[in-house]
């Protein structure tokens, strides 16, 4: 018995020495097993089981849980089911909604917007959740990328919902906004009409034809080209996304803190409905505040938080305080965080369990950094490669195509080298792409990369795979730029500069600044004949129909635009060469806030540089 007990110790520790995160590896597949076995079930109960099914089962199995937490207020589960059949009884009533229908929110991070969505999913609507800092021309298109027929707003909107009014109401759409009363004509109040309604439930016929397959949600994305997109999330996609909480270890006594925006997947799929499928307690807030977080993380007892890279230096870079370890927070659930605030975090904030992961709204893969290693955004495990077989590919960032070899298929990178995310588009990882925009769907498809006929995702990320197999973020490829959190399409700004008047051709990219996340927005600029830069017009341009995000923070003007081969703008060689007054040498300007386009000087320069000015 000793010997077969020394054996098996040997054989551990040998096992040990080998891995050292088998245990993590271990229980990272039990828990992918688990989650795989209950998706089948979902999948064979008819009718299907929906996230909306397992709210209900929530709500019958803890009715008096508080489900969303929210300022001074608090729901429990069936609080949060009755205000729901309440806006699902209005808007069937009033805004005529039958399964199939799509609805629109134009809203904040409010209880509302949950119970509204809620409500559209009980009467088989697909809702489209529109970011809320979009307006005029955006808004009006990301409106009509899904065809909704009725557009929800919030009371603090209704300004921007005013200004795209004849073009709503000449489509035909019904304008819902919520407050009491309204009298602009063209629009009608809602909340009213939500307190008259019965709070009765409503019957599961009313989206008895909803399927797995069938969409359930639009999330808007700017994929790699042109205007914001809306991604079909479907029941599938929404339950997969669901379960990236309990595959990061969120508890069901956990209570999460979600304060990024959910028109967001990371907000919406991983925040809350993750928090539904645990049955846990959500404390939302309306926006981030980096002086409030901590204070609310200790009042509403918040034991997981959700974060992207930027929320976190920013809490990094908030002036120490005593009562900096004082909070319950022991998970930390997102994306984007660099190495360095990773460790400053920490070493802050305390032992809190921070777990990466990576995807995107639209994709068909995702990792999770399950085993916690600094700096990695997931690692590789045979049985999810199993289940979406995918392959980073070497990549040329200056023609900006896949390498190719002899007989025109795509290369593998070999270990530690940097290379092209793709994934297999298959039964088990689906692709469902865009609502009506098959080109765009087709463009981030690629074909016959390793065999003639085969069809993968192209993520547009550059990825590298260590030797212990944990994979690392290295840069995003193509025609967008990631800052603050928020997918900037270069075409999109580009757009927009060419209606400025002095403009004749513009080349929108991003560049990298020490000490921040992703890359700000810059474009190189040529103008029309005798025309000087009119910093002005620009600015006031950019500041009425861009966010602030995508507004680009750096104008080179040139003479001329250079040209690839292929005449295509590069991009890649000016984000490298960045802003700096010093080496380049065509005329610079810089956004200042609230101030407009100002000639860039060196000072400038340092002061972003040394972190006196942020950005
Ligand atoms: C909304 O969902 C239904 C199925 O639930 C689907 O048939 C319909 O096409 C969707 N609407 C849009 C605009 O995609
Ligand atoms: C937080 O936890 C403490 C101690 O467990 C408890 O006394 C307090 O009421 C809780 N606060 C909230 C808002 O639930």
């Amino acid at each position: 018995i000793l010997f077969t007990f020394v054996s098996l110790a040997l054989l551990l520790l040998l096992l040990y020495l080998r891995n050292p995160y088998i245990c993590q590896d271990l229980s990272y597949t039990i828990t992918a097993i688990k989650i795989a076995i209950r998706m089948s079930k979902f999948k064979k109960q008819k009718p299907f089981y929906s996230i909306l099914d397992c709210f209900l089962d929530q709500v019958a199995r803890q009715p008096h849980k508080k489900f969303i937490v929210f300022e001074e207020s608090s729901y429990t589960y069936s609080q949060a089911d009755k205000e729901s059949n309440r806006v699902a009884r209005a808007l069937s009533k009033h805004a005529q909604l039958k399964e199939g229908d799509t609805v629109a929110l134009f809203l904040g991070n409010e209880p509302q917007f949950v119970w509204i969505w809620l409500a559209l999913t009980k009467l088989g609507c697909n809702a489209s959740l529109l970011n809320y800092n979009i307006r005029s021309k955006s808004l009006l298109h990301c409106f009509s990328c899904c065809e909704a027929k009725v557009l929800v707003a919030g009371a603090d909107l209704r300004g921007a919902v005013e200004e795209v009014l004849p073009t709503l109401n000449q489509q035909g759409v019904r304008v819902f906004i919520l407050s009491e009363d309204c009298d602009v004509e063209g629009i009608e109040s809602l909340s009213d009409k939500i307190q008259q309604a019965s709070d009765q439930p409503l019957s599961p016929q009313l989206r008895a034809n909803i399927n797995l397959k069938s969409p359930a949600l639009y999330i808007y994305t700017s994929g790699t080209t042109g205007l914001p997109k809306a991604a079909v999330i479907n029941h599938e996609r929404l339950w997969m996304a669901s379960f990236v909480q309990a595959v990061a270890g969120v508890r069901s006594d956990d209570i999460i803190y979600v304060y990024l925006p959910l028109y967001h997947s990371s907000g919406f799929l991983m925040g809350l409905c993750g928090a539904i499928e645990k049955g846990i307690t959500v404390v939302l807030r309306r926006k981030f505040s980096a002086s409030h977080f901590w204070n609310d993380c200790r009042k509403y007892n918040v034991t997981v938080i959700q974060y992207i890279g930027e929320i976190m230096r920013y809490l990094c870079n908030t002036p120490k305080r005593d009562n900096d370890r004082d909070h319950k927070v022991r998970l930390a659930l997102g994306n984007g965080i660099r190495a360095d605030t990773w460790t400053d975090f920490l070493q802050r904030f305390g032992a809190i369990r921070i777990c990466e992961c990576y995807g995107a709204t639209e994709g068909n893969i995702g990792f999770v950094n399950y085993a916690g290693k600094v700096g990695a955004i997931g690692k590789e495990n045979f049985l999810h490669k199993m289940g979406c077989p995918y392959a980073l590919i070497r990549y040329d960032t200056e023609k900006e195509e896949p390498v190719k070899d002899s007989r025109g298929f795509c290369i593998e990178v070999p270990r530690g080298e940097t290379g092209l995310l793709i994934a297999r588009i298959a039964e088990r990882s689906p692709f469902i792409g865009y609502a009506k925009n098959s080109q765009q769907t087709e463009k981030k498809k690629v074909r016959d990369v390793f065999v003639k006929g085969d069809l993968y995702f192209n993520s547009g990320d550059l990825l590298k795979i260590d030797n212990e197999g944990f994979v690392f973020f290295q840069d995003r490829i193509g025609d967008t730029f990631r800052w603050k959190g928020e997918n900037v399409a270069t075409t999109e700004v580009a757009d927009h500069l060419l209606m400025v008047d002095c403009i004749k051709e513009a080349n929108v990219y991003g560049v990298k600044v020490p000490g921040h996340e992703g890359r700000i927005g810059m474009a190189a600029l040529t103008l029309k004949e005798n025309m000087d830069f009119d910093g002005k017009a620009a600015y006031q341009h950019v500041k009425n129909f861009l966010p602030s995000y995508a507004r680009p923070r750096f104008i080179r003007i040139q003479d001329a635009l250079v040209v690839t081969g292929t005449f295509k703008q590069m991009k890649v060689k000016l984000g490298e060469e960045g802003f700096n007054p010093a080496v380049i040498r065509d005329p610079l300007f810089y956004l200042e806030d609230n101030k407009g386009y100002v000639p860039m000087t060196q000072e400038i320069f340092s002061s972003i540089a040394e972190g006196r000015i942020r950005l």
